[in-house]
C-alpha cells in the first residue's frame, strides 16, 4: 500500500508528538520542552525529551530519538506502515487503499498545474482582464510569480482543454475544478479571476476565484479534495519559506491583502483565506517561527476573527501583536490609499495582543458613566479568559486598573465568575478549585494592608522611598510574600511588576504581588498616614515578638534555666517599653 506524502503529513500534523507520546509516558514540561521516564530502557531518571516545536523525541539515556511514526514503531514494535495506519486510526483519517489507489492525489496535483497554466494563458489573452488587477495595484511581474488567471465566460472551456489532455471527467470532479448537476459536467470557475492556492512545498492544491464585479458570491474555492483541505494549509507560505525562514509572520485574511504585501517587499506575510484560523495552522506556523502579526480587518467580523485567531495562537505558544488599520480598511486598501512606508508604521506601532484588546476596548469609554464602566469590565473579562497563566492575569488587571482605577478585586472577582460559569455548563467536574483567585473569603489583617500600601508608595516616589526605608527595613514585613518583595523592591531596585513577579511561584503570592500595583495611592501626600502604616507594622512585629516571649517564659518556668528565664523578662520589659512608645 502506497499512502500519498500528503495524507502522511496530514496525519503527522493532526498527531502531536506531546499528546501521543503522553499516552505512553507522563510527561512533564521543563522549559520548551517535555521530560518523562524514557520506555525504551531502564530508566531511572526522567531522560526522554520531547520537543514540541520540532515534533521530535530523543533519550538522553538510551539515544533512542525520531519523531512521532518512530515512536510508534517502537513502542508498538510495528513496521512503518503500520505506525501509520495506527497514527492515522487515532485521528480518524481513512487510509482504505481504493481511495488513494493508483496515484490518484499525484494525478491531481498534475490536473490542477495543468488548470493553473490554462488559466494564465487566458489572462495573457483577455487585456482587460489584466487590467482589472493592475487597476487593483499589482503589477505583472506579482500576478506572474503568484500565477493569476482568469477562468473564460464559458461551461466547458476548462473541461474540454483537459479532456484532450487524456483526463478523465471522474477524475476532474475530484479534483474540484468542474461540477455535476443531473449527469451534466461543467466548469465549477467561470468568469472570474483566478488564485492557484499552493501548499507549503509549492504545490498546486486548490483554486480561489473572484468575480471582477460586486456579484455574489465574491469569492469561489475549491472544494474540500484529496489534497486541498481548509484549515491545514496557509497562503504564499512557500513564497515566505522560499527566502528562509522568518522570525515573524504576518497573518492576513485575503489573497489580495497577501499579494500586495508581498508586491511591496514585506514578504513575510501568509493569509488564512476567510476561514477562521485552526490549530493546525498555529502548528504549521509554530514549526517555523514564534511571533505572529494579526492583520485583520478591523470590522466587527475582523474583530471577532481576531479574538479567536488570538486563542488559538496562544494555545500553541506564540506570541501575537496586532496590526491595526485604521477606519475599517483592509492591508490592500490601506496600501493603495496611504502607501507601504504608512503600514510599515503600523506594524512597527503594534502592541501585543491582549494589550491592544484592552486598549481598543477602552476607546471612546467614559469611565465615571457606569454603563460604560460595566461594558468595558465585561468585554475584559471576555479578553482575559484567553489567558492560562495566572500571572499574566494578574499583570493584565494591574495593568487595567493603571488605565481606569477599576479595582483588581473586581476584576479578578468577576473573571472567577465568568470562568464558574464557563465550567458549570460545561459540567466540568475537574475545576481546579484553588483558582478562587479574586474570591475574598477571609478577612484581610491589617497589616496587611499596610504593608502594600507601604511597597506601592516605595515604588512609586523615591523622596518616599527614601523616607520609608529609613524607617523600616524588610526584616519589619511580616507577610512573606510582602517581605520578599520588598526586599526586591529595596536591595535589587526592581519596580515592574513583571520583574518581581518572576520571582514567585504560589497563586496566593502572585496575588499579593499584584494587589501592590493596585493599590490606590494616597489622596494628599500626609507624613501621618504614611507613619501610620509604619507604626502598623512595627507594633504588629513588637506584638508577635512579645507572644513569642512569653511562650519562651512559661516553657523555661517549667524546668529550671534561670539565667534565661532573666534575659527573656528583662527583653519582654524592654519590647513593652517599646510597644507602649510607638
Ligand atoms: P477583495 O475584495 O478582492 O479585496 O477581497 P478581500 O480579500 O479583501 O476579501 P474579504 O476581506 O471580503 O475576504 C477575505 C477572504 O475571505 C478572501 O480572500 C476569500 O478567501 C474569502 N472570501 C471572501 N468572500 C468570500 C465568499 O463569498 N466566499 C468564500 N468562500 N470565501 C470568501
Ligand atoms: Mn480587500
Amino acid at each position: 500500500m502506497r499512502i500519498p506524502e500528503q495524507v502522511i503529513e496530514n496525519i503527522l500534523q493532526k498527531n502531536d508528538i506531546v499528546d501521543v507520546i503522553s499516552e505512553y509516558v507522563s510527561l512533564k514540561r521543563v522549559g520548551k520542552n517535555f521530560m518523562g521516564v524514557c520506555p525504551f530502557h531502564n530508566d531511572k531518571g526522567p531522560s526522554l525529551s520531547v520537543s514540541p516545536d520540532k515534533q521530535l523525541f530523543h533519550c538522553f539515556g538510551c539515544g533512542a530519538a525520531g519523531n512521532v511514526v518512530g515512536f510508534i514503531m517502537k513502542i508498538r514494535n510495528i513496521d512503518y506502515i503500520d505506525a501509520i495506519k495506527f497514527l492515522a486510526d487515532r485521528v480518524n483519517i481513512p487510509l482504505e487503499t481504493s481511495s488513494y489507489g493508483d496515484n490518484e492525489v499525484e494525478k491531481i496535483y498534475e490536473i490542477n498545474i495543468q488548470a493553473a497554466r490554462f488559466y494564465y494563458s487566458n489572462l495573457k489573452q483577455n487585456s482587460d482582464k489584466i487590467k482589472y488587477l493592475l487597476n487593483r495595484g499589482l503589477d505583472l511581474k506579482t500576478v506572474q510569480r503568484f500565477g493569476l488567471g482568469y477562468s473564460l465566460d464559458s461551461y466547458d472551456a476548462l473541461l474540454n482543454f483537459l479532456k484532450k489532455r487524456g483526463y478523465d471527467e471522474k477524475l476532474l470532479l475530484k479534483a474540484g475544478l468542474v461540477s455535476q448537476k443531473d449527469n451534466k459536467i461543467y466548469d465549477r470557475f467561470r468568469n472570474r479571476i483566478m488564485f492557484p492556492v499552493f501548499d507549503h512545498k509549492g504545490r498546486v492544491i486548490g483554486f480561489g476565484g473572484r468575480v471582477l464585479d460586486d456579484s455574489k458570491p465574491k469569492y469561489l474555492n475549491s472544494p474540500e479534495t484529496p489534497v486541498f483541505k481548509k484549515g491545514t494549509n496557509l497562503y504564499a507560505l512557500n513564497f515566505v519559506l522560499k527566502k528562509g525562514m522568518p522570525d515573524e509572520l504576518i497573518l492576513v485574511e485575503g489573497y489580495m491583502d497577501c499579494i500586495k504585501l508581498h508586491q511591496h517587499g514585506i514578504e513575510n506575510t501568509v493569509a488564512t483565506l476567510g476561514t477562521a484560523l485552526t490549530k493546525e495552522q498555529a502548528r504549521l506556523i509554530k514549526r517555523y517561527c514564534n511571533t505572529v502579526y494579526l492583520c485583520y480587518d478591523s470590522d466587527a467580523a475582523g474583530r471577532t476573527a481576531t479574538l479567536r485567531g488570538i486563542e488559538v495562537l496562544h494555545s500553541e505558544g506564540l506570541n501575537v501583536k496586532i496590526i491595526n488599520i485604521p477606519r475599517g480598511k483592509d492591508p490592500d486598501e490601506f496600501i493603495n490609499t496611504f502607501g507601504v512606508d504608512e503600514f510599515k508604521r503600523l506594524v512597527e506601532k503594534s502592541l501585543p495582543a491582549i494589550e491592544h484588546l484592552i486598549f481598543a476596548s477602552k476607546e471612546n469609554k467614559n469611565f465615571d458613566d457606569p454603563r460604560d464602566r460595566s461594558n468595558f469590565i465585561k468585554e475584559v473579562i471576555d479578553i482575559l479568559k484567553i489567558l492560562n497563566s495566572e500571572v499574566e492575569i494578574h499583570s493584565y488587571a494591574a495593568k487595567i486598573y493603571e488605565l481606569t482605577g477599576i479595582s483588581l478585586q473586581v476584576i479578578l472577582d468577576q473573571l472567577n465568575k465568568a470562568k464558574n460559569i464557563k465550567s458549570n455548563n460545561w459540567n466540568n467536574n475537574y475545576v481546579n478549585r484553588n483558582n478562587n483567585i479574586g474570591g475574598n473569603n477571609f478577612i484581610e489583617p491589617g497589616y496587611k494592608k499596610a504593608e502594600r500600601k507601604l511597597l506601592m508608595l516605595i515604588l512609586k516616589n523615591d523622596d518616599i522611598k527614601e523616607y520609608i526605608i529609613q524607617r523600616i527595613n524588610k526584616e519589619d514585613f511580616i507577610t512573606p510574600s510582602y517581605k520578599k518583595a520588598a526586599m526586591l523592591i529595596t536591595e535589587r531596585g526592581l519596580k515592574e511588576f513583571n520583574d518581581i513577579v518572576k520571582h514567585f511561584e504560589e497563586q496566593n503570592e502572585i496575588q499579593d504581588v499584584a494587589l501592590i500595583f493596585a493599590e490606590e495611592d494616597l489622596t494628599t501626600l500626609d507624613l501621618e498616614t504614611i507613619e501610620g502604616f509604619i507604626k502598623t507594622l512595627k507594633r504588629t512585629n513588637l506584638e508577635r515578638q512579645i507572644e513569642n516571649i512569653k511562650l519562651k517564659i512559661k516553657e523555661k518556668e517549667k524546668s529550671d534555666g534561670y539565667d534565661e528565664l532573666l534575659y527573656l523578662t528583662k527583653k519582654l520589659e524592654e519590647l513593652k517599653k517599646q510597644l507602649s512608645l510607638l
